[in-house]
């Protein structure tokens, strides 16, 4: 068995595993990342937020074309779907983006080793028939779908996101099971492209966890798109038939719809779990959640000396930012700087038209908390940018603290909310007040002054509405 020692072996190179590589070398360690894919870049550049990213752009195109270029004076003969090209620039936009690392790689010069990574004990990988040391392991080898009792994943008929990303042909009909971001992602995109969609739903609303107004309003406008809802409703076992599959449903809390359900294709996207599969973990003191992920300190270090989690695989939002960001202090740690993760200002985006994004506290957890709150409102329709756009549907709602008046929360959903929300990250992460927001001058006509009409609302004083 040949041996290498370095200071810092990353198992697992998605965005936390080789974000926290990157930094690690920056700051003049020797660094190698293991990675099982033939790939880098987890499943974030390969079968996550970029290809999804690519079809939600490219549908989203397509659908504009047919339905909405009429209205803005552009007449053209009805689009005509080539899937085959738009799956050929998915993939090629993965293939550059995952280029993009090995570049990366090499430029820090980090040893990208390919396989399976074990760890032995501390300060001791394996991989194949090669052993490495390390002053430090870092685990960060993510998450993987999520099943559901009763239902057999084939990638065929019953698929998962990864499956649902390269359908060869728009199916007739697609059941989802679980109206989350992946639900509502993907299922946009199947919709676009013709696919009669159903959402199936546990809960008895859309998107649990975030605000509650901003998911009765993204309901109500997806519905309008097109796509059906079934809250409250339970999927308990599948049937694949020759042509289509066959799903049983019960009703779930509040009481949905007990009818089954047939339909060409289905999606799962109940969740993801963290994934920890063959990395001997069960001859080390590192211990798992009841969820099954990995339990680490403030340092992100696990209950065995040395070695580290971040990422899916740990606590906290499954996102790619969130990785990156554990994945950058980590790193700083391990150099012997500070740092730290502030949890509660992660922003989170879903993709739709129009898009849903929101960071800090949302009304339902403010109210819990029982903290006294300030709501500022204001509405798409009454800017003029998201008219001329003509996307004026949704509206910007802050929080503020009653007390202080500094911004607890921001939630949006409207066009480029996914962008917008940048401004309210920044604004959070300086402590803002929303008189500071209400006071900083915002170009016109911009979609962002619908954030500075919001923060001006907080105090009752709007001047668009
Ligand atoms: P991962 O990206 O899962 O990477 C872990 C890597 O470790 C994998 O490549 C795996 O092969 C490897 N690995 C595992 N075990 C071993 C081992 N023993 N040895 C060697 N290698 C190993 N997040 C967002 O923020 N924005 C989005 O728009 C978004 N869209 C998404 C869309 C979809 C369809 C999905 C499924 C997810 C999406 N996410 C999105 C979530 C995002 O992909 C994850 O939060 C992110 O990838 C987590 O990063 P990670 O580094 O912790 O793990
Ligand atoms: P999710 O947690 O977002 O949503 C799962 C949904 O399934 C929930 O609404 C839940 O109530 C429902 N559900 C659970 N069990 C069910 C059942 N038996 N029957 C019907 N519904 C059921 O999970 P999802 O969509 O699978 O995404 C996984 C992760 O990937 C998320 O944590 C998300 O953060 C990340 N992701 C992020 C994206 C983004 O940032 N834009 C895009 C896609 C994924």
């Amino acid at each position: 068995m040949a041996e290498s020692n370095y200071d810092v072996i990353v198992i697992g190179g998605g965005p936390g595993g080789y974000v926290c590589a990157i930094r690690c070398a920056q700051l003049g360690m020797k660094v190698a990342c293991v990675e099982k894919r033939k790939t880098y870049g987890g499943t974030c550049l390969n079968v996550g937020c970029i290809p999804s990213k690519a079809l939600l752009h490219a549908s989203e195109r397509f659908e504009e074309a047919g339905l909405h270029f009429k209205t803005l004076g552009i007449k053209c003969s009805a689009p005509e779907l080539d899937l085959k090209a738009m799956m050929r620039h998915k993939d090629s936009v993965v293939a550059d983006n995952v280029k993009g690392i090995d570049f990366l790689f090499k430029k820090n010069k980090i040893d990208a080793i390919n396989g399976l990574g074990q760890i032995a004990a501390s300060g001791e990988v394996v991989v194949g028939k090669h052993k490495y040391k390390a002053k430090h392991i870092v685990i960060a080898t993510g998450s993987d779908v999520a099943g559901l009792p009763g239902l057999d994943i084939d990638e065929e008929w019953i698929l998962s996101s990864e499956g649902a990303l390269s359908l060869p042909k728009v199916p007739k009909s697609l059941v989802v099971i679980g109206a989350g971001v992946i639900g509502l992602e993907l299922g946009s995109v199947w919709r676009r492209l013709g696919a009669e969609v159903t959402v199936v739903e546990y809960m008895d609303r859309i998107l649990p966890g975030m605000d509650v107004e901003l998911a009765r309003e993204g309901k109500k406008l997806f519905e309008r798109q097109g796509l059906k809802f079934k809250l409250s409703t339970k999927v308990t076992g599948a049937k694949t038939g020759k042509r289509s599959v066959t799903l049983t449903i019960e009703p779930a809390a509040g009481g949905g719809d007990a009818q089954n359900l047939e339909a060409e294709r289905v999606l799962v996207c109940v969740g993801r779990r963290a994934f920890t599969k063959g990395l001997g973990l069960e001859h080390l003191d590192i211990a798992l959640d009841q969820a099954g992920r990995i339990e680490v300190d403030d340092r992100f270090e696990t209950g065995q000396k040395g070695i580290y989690a971040i990422g899916d695989v740990i606590k906290g939002p499954m996102l790619a930012h969130k990785a990156e960001e554990e994945g950058v202090v980590l790193a700083e740690i391990l150099a012997g700087q500070s740092g730290h993760v502030d949890y509660n200002i992660i922003p989170s985006v879903v993709y739709t038209v129009p898009e849903i994004a929101s960071v800090g506290q949302n009304e339902e957890q403010l109210k819990e908390a029982g903290i006294a709150y300030k709501v500022g409102k204001f509405p798409f329709m009454a800017n003029g940018r998201a008219r001329a756009m003509n996307a004026a549907e949704g509206f910007v709602k802050i929080l503020a603290e009653s007390k202080t008046d500094r911004v607890l929360g921001v939630h949006i959903i409207g066009p480029e909310a996914g962008t917008l929300i940048g401004e309210a990250t920044m604004a959070m992460e300086f402590g803002a007040s929303s008189e500071d927001i209400a006071r900083t001058c915002h170009a016109h006509p911009t979609l962002e002054e619908t954030i500075k009409e919001a923060a001006l609302a907080v105090d009752g004083r709007a001047l668009h509405s």
